[in-house]
This record gives structure tokens, C-alpha cells and sequence, in this order.
């Protein structure tokens, strides 16, 4: 409940005094069909089992695990304070949709609780919810939110300037009015950063409550998310347009920002601590049929060139000499093999593990002495 007083106090314009009407119908275009617009979220105290009675914001779902909402909604509060409830259209109708917790709150850079720019905030949900998310309505879309363009506003928020939020979502088709309406009004809005929409007839409109809501264009899958419910003078008032988040831009933010938060982007691979023991190589098993296999064993970090073995057999009355190199193969980590032919004899074999530029040792090789002899 405090949450709600707060937001209310923040949104109203100094001197806005609360003015009920019982015929003043905010969203006054209809109730929501179930399904009809998925991606809608509400805010709700988290003390509250019935969401109906803790509903404070509204929110878009924008990615499975991230909701836009209004900054002046979060304001003050921290994740652990409320939870989302989405797939629901009515309410107190707790076995419908989901209600997720929160495990994080982004607020746009420059969020300002003055002049109510900025009015935007990322919530991550601690866990995907199964609706629709919304898309943002792209570069292509700028036409969309010109003046006279006409769009949708949709909540759960009050009915009635002044009045109680409702249990059933509504939603009501507004226009886009030029700046200069909402300057009029408000002393000078952010062009870039806000939309001014309203209704040529009192009594449609956003309320207290449908704040951090959507404003889109669109039916369905091509429907398009324009604005962010922030701010207006009383509710449903004659010529008095509200003031919405222009999300064209913030596009850029709220994507990156979603991006991480719905986890889409694991956290800076941590550079692998390299393990900086020196290299020790061991002659493993040597199976020979036919031709042989010799498995080296490598502790401590890789070496950088790889290993070489050396194969030698001294020279003697009867034999000759041979001092072979055989380049290994890592066949697994810290297994490396050398597949060769090993000359009959008495041989003494060197494992050595080389250096990046492969012309010194790098760490500690190994030595052993064999005889192959004809079976
Ligand atoms: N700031 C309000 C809220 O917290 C929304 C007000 C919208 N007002 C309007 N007249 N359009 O819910």
C-alpha cells in the first residue's frame, strides 16, 4: 500500500488534487479478453496473496525473464519488495497466469524523480515466464508515434481519477498529440525522450496504477510496444493528455539491459586461470604391435610447442645408429601419444616437452631405456 501512496505522490503534478468522479471511466474503452494482450504485467506487493489488493504498476514483458516498467515504480524499492504477476486478466484470480519474484531492478541511466524523465526500469524475474514478450517497436516504426497516430494504453489502474485500481485489465485507444500539448501542460517535456497522448474525449485515459504500463500499436504478433504509462494531470481530464516513456529511445538500452538480464549473455567468460606449474612429462604405456604407441603424461600446464620424442639407439659392431624425432599428438588433456616404428634394440627414449617457439625445454621431460626385441 505504501508502495502505491509513493508512486501516486511522485506522478502527481504539484497542485493535481484528487477529484472523484463515479462516471469518469479512466481506461474507459473496454475490459481485456483473456490471451488478448499476453505480454502484460502487473507489480504487485509482495505481502499481498491477493494481487488485486497489492497491484501498484503495470509492466511489459519483454523478455522471458525481464519486464519494462516505469522507474518511478521502483523507486525506492528493492526486488526483494515485490513480484510480477503475468498471464492473468483478472486479478485476484490467483490461480490464473504466473507470479514470479524478482531477483534484480535496472534503472534507466539519468532517471530523474523531478522532472520524470527518464521513467524507465528493467525487473528480472527469478525465473521465465511462459507468455509473449512484446516487441519494441524498431527504427522502421517512428512514423507509428507521430502526432495523431493512434495507439493503446493498457492496466489494471484506477477507474476514476481518484478512484480504486481494477480487478479487471482494461484498455482504451488514445492519440499521439504533439509536444506542445503535453509543454502546455507540464512546463517543457523531453521530445526525444517522451510522448505526449491523450483522447479528444474526457475520460479516456492512463491512471494511477497503470503507471510502467505499455502503450503500443498493433494487433497480436504485429502489435508493438511505443510508450511507458509515466505521468499525467489527474486522470481522464478534458484536453489533458499524459505523459509516456518514449521507448524508441531507450531502444538500445532496454535490449542490451534484457539481453543480460534474461541471462542470454553469460557473464565475461573468466580467462581460465592458467595453471602455471611447468610442464612434467612421463613416459606412460608403450604397446607395440606391429608398429608402437607410446602414451606421454603430462602434469601441470600443457607444454606450449607440444612434445617431442626421441628415439635413440647407439651405434654398435652390428647395428646401426638411430636418433629419431617424433612429434606427439595431445589426444586428451594431459594425455598426449606418439604413434612410431621402434627399431630393434636396446633404445633410450627422451619425452620433451618444447617451448612455444619448440627450440628449448619447456618444464620437465622424461627418459627411459627399453630393448625391442623380434618375437
Ligand atoms: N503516475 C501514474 C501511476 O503511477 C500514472 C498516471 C497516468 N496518468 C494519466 N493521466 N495518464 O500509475
Amino acid at each position: 500500500m505504501s508502495l502505491v501512496a509513493m508512486t501516486l505522490l511522485a506522478a502527481l503534478p504539484a497542485g493535481a488534487q484528487a477529484i472523484t468522479s463515479r462516471d469518469v471511466k479512466i481506461l474507459g474503452g473496454a475490459e481485456a479478453a483473456p490471451g488478448q494482450f499476453p505480454w502484460m504485467a502487473a507489480l504487485v506487493d509482495v505481502d499481498s496473496r491477493n494481487a488485486a489488493d497489492g497491484i501498484f504498476c503495470g509492466g511489459t514483458v519483454v523478455a522471458p525473464r525481464v519486464v519494462l516498467t516505469a522507474g518511478h515504480c521502483v523507486q525506492g524499492t528493492t526486488a526483494d519488495q515485490f513480484d510480477v504477476v503475468v498471464g492473468r486478466t483478472r486479478l485476484s484470480r490467483g490461480t490464473d497466469g504466473e507470479r514470479v519474484g524478482v531477483t534484480q531492478i535496472v534503472r534507466a541511466p539519468g532517471w530523474n524523480s523531478t522532472t520524470l524523465v527518464n521513467d524507465a526500469a528493467l525487473v528480472q524475474l527469478d525465473k521465465a515466464v511462459s507468455v509473449t514478450p512484446l516487441a519494441l517497436a524498431g527504427a522502421g516504426d517512428a512514423a507509428r508515434e507521430a502526432a495523431g497516430q493512434s495507439v493503446i494504453v493498457s492496466g489494471w489502474g484506477a477507474t476514476a481519477e481518484g478512484g480504486d485500481v481494477s480487478d479487471t485489465l482494461k484498455y482504451v485507444r488514445l492519440t499521439v498529440r504533439s509536444t506542445s500539448r503535453c509543454n502546455a501542460l507540464f512546463g517543457t517535456i523531453n521530445a526525444g525522450k517522451q510522448l505526449c497522448v491523450g483522447s479528444n474525449r474526457a475520460g479516456e485515459d492512463s491512471c494511477q496504477g497503470d503507471s510502467g504500463g505499455p502503450l503500443f500499436f498493433g494487433d497480436g504478433a504485429a502489435a508493438r510496444l511505443v510508450g511507458i504509462v509515466s505521468f499525467g494531470d489527474g486522470c481522464g481530464r478534458a484536453n489533458t493528455p499524459g505523459v509516456y516513456t518514449r521507448v524508441s529511445a531507450y531502444a538500445s538500452w532496454i535490449t542490451q539491459e534484457a539481453t543480460v538480464l534474461n541471462g542470454g549473455t553469460p557473464e565475461p567468460t573468466p580467462t581460465p586461470t592458467p595453471t602455471t606449474k611447468k610442464p612434467t612429462v612421463r613416459i606412460g604405456k608403450i604397446s607395440c604391435n606391429y608398429s608402437c604407441t607410446v602414451t606421454l603424461n603430462v602434469t601441470g600446464r600443457e607444454p606450449a610447442g607440444g612434445i617431442v620424442l626421441n628415439v635413440v639407439r647407439k651405434k654398435t659392431k652390428s647395428r646401426k645408429g638411430v636418433d629419431r624425432f617424433v612429434l606427439a599428438k595431445k589426444s586428451s588433456s594431459g594425455r598426449w601419444t606418439v604413434k612410431t616404428e621402434l627399431p630393434f634394440g636396446k633404445l633410450t627414449l627422451y619425452a620433451i616437452p618444447l617451448t612455444a617457439a619448440q627450440d628449448d625445454l619447456d618444464g620437465n621431460g622424461d627418459v627411459e631405456r627399453i630393448e625391442i626385441v623380434p618375437n
